[in-house]
Formats: C-alpha cells, sequence, structure tokens
C-alpha cells in the first residue's frame, strides 16, 4: 500500500483496515494445520475487535448526515459480528463448527463492508460526501486504534463488547459525542 496508515484520513484508514482482515480470512481458507488456522482466526478477531471500536468513533459522527436507518442496521452487524468473534475466540479449531464460524463471520463481514464501501450510496461516501472532518476523525481513531490494540493483542479472552442488543440500545445509538470509557457513564448528547 503506497500510503502509510499515520497519513491516512478516517475513511481510508477503515478501508485499509478491511482489507486487511479480508486478506486474513483469504489465509484462513486455505490454511490446514490447526495451530495456523487458530493463529489467522484470531488475528482476524483482532482485527475485527479493534476495528469496530475505531469505527464506532465515526459512526457516531454520521448520524446527521446518513439516514438513521442505515447507520442503526451497521451497528447491530457490528453487534452480530461481534457475538460470533467473542464465541470463536472462546473456542478453537477442535471444535466441529470452528470453520464453519470463521466462514460465516467472513461472509458477515463482506456484506458489511459492502454496505460502508458502496460507492455514491455507501456509509462512507455519504460521509464524505456530506462534509465531515475525515482528518480531525482519523486522529481520534489512531489514538484509539493503539490504545485498543495495546489492550487487546495477545488476549483472546477478552471479549468484544457489543452495545445495541438486550435494551442497551437507544441512548448508545443516539450517541453523537466520541465515545466515552464505556461503563464509566457516557457523556450523551441527543442527536439533532
Ligand atoms: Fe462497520
Ligand atoms: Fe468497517
Amino acid at each position: 500500500m503506497a500510503q502509510d496508515y499515520d497519513d491516512m484520513d478516517a475513511i481510508a484508514m477503515l478501508k485499509a483496515d478491511h482489507r486487511k482482515v479480508e486478506e486474513i480470512f483469504a489465509q484462513f481458507e486455505k490454511a490446514s494445520g490447526k495451530d495456523r488456522k487458530r493463529k489467522l482466526a484470531e488475528q482476524a478477531c483482532l482485527e475485527l475487535k479493534v476495528h469496530t471500536i475505531i469505527e464506532e468513533i465515526f459512526y457516531p459522527a454520521c448520524r446527521r448526515v446518513v439516514e438513521t436507518d442505515m447507520l442503526n442496521e451497521a451497528y447491530v452487524e457490528h453487534d452480530a459480528a461481534k457475538l460470533m468473534i467473542n464465541d470463536i475466540e472462546a473456542g478453537g479449531p477442535d471444535e466441529a463448527f470452528y470453520d464453519a464460524k470463521v466462514k460465516v463471520l467472513s461472509e458477515m463481514i463482506m456484506h458489511h463492508v459492502e454496505e460502508e464501501e458502496k460507492r455514491s450510496e455507501g456509509l462512507f461516501s455519504l460521509a464524505r460526501a456530506a462534509g465531515l472532518d475525515m482528518d480531525d476523525l482519523a486522529e481520534r481513531m489512531r489514538a484509539r486504534k493503539k490504545s485498543a490494540m495495546a489492550q487487546l493483542q495477545g488476549h483472546p479472552e477478552i471479549p468484544a463488547e457489543t452495545h445495541v442488543f438486550h435494551g442497551e440500545d437507544n441512548a448508545f445509538a443516539l450517541a453523537e459525542a466520541p465515545m466515552g470509557r464505556r461503563g464509566g457513564g457516557m457523556e450523551m448528547q441527543e442527536a439533532r
């Protein structure tokens, strides 16, 4: 890749993450040994956990500029993927359904990424067209990515945190402020 991650704007960063995860899933498809499969699956899960954390800095900024339905679906897709990620990380390649779970996760992500990257009507295009400050978002996302990586790398036992299931949803979904520390009383701003 020509551009350095540190120089990318928000959308370029998110797209670079997408490509990286797609590559890991492609390697998983070709992998045979159990250790190799576990390593690749855990790599994909780590990347996706960190990606959803930083994308959930990006999404609230999109609240004003994309339709609520589109953004809500994206949040739900994240959480559905997180449940699968947590299940994969809690298990291992000895499980009968391990490969199938990784495959289904990759398909969920493929669908989700398509919705984000679709030309002109995808989430990223709409956010770009609306003139969101992609450099400011990128700065915040890069900082969060570093801290999330430091926390999660080598710790597959730390589950991805879901936000929109079991009635937790509305306050989170409407939050437009940058994500605060979850569990410590997140500051809410009402969406306009
Ligand atoms: Fe996403
Ligand atoms: Fe994404």
